[in-house]
């Protein structure tokens, strides 16, 4: 019984600590992916703007659905998930509005998602940090 209650117990932990390595990898990819939309924007490199898009949209998809937002954000902060999913979504959409303004060669709309990316990421973590 003592056993079990031990397997179950690291069993807990290794998943916690493996959620958590989760969300920093995916952290830094989504900061990764925004530089380098900031400089594709500074250096006129439409290209770098795109991969960097691409970059935070993978990232991103680690909140696909309302349960697996919450599951990454602190206990005390959970019942505001709904706050942070909608922050997600609204990382996808931009993303979408900056390629679609992008294609066009609308860069001063297609900066302006850009910021609307940046927002949202805030929105997220004024949440998980109780900003
Ligand atoms: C749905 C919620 C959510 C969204 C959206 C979100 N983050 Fe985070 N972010 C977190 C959580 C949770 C943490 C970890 C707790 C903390 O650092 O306060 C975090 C931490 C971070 C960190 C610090 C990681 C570390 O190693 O300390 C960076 C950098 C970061 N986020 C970048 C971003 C960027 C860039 C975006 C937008 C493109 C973004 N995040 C969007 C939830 C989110």
């Amino acid at each position: 019984m003592k056993m079990i209650k031990i397997l179950a117990l690291s069993a807990l932990i290794a998943t916690g600590a493996m959620s958590d390595d989760t969300l920093v990898l995916n952290m830094g990819q989504m900061e990764n992916g925004l530089s380098n939309v900031q400089k594709g924007f500074l250096y006129n490199a439409p290209a770098l703007i795109k991969s960097g898009v691409a970059d935070i949209h993978k990232a991103n998809a680690l909140f696909h659905d309302m349960d697996a937002t919450k599951k990454y954000l602190p206990k005390e902060k959970q019942h505001m998930s709904n706050i942070a999913f909608n922050a997600s979504k609204r990382i996808d959409s931009a993303s979408a509005d900056l390629l679609k303004a992008l294609d066009k060669k609308e860069y001063t709309k297609a900066h302006q998602s850009y910021s609307d990316i940046i927002n949202a990421c805030g929105s997220c973590h004024a949440v998980v940090r109780g900003w």
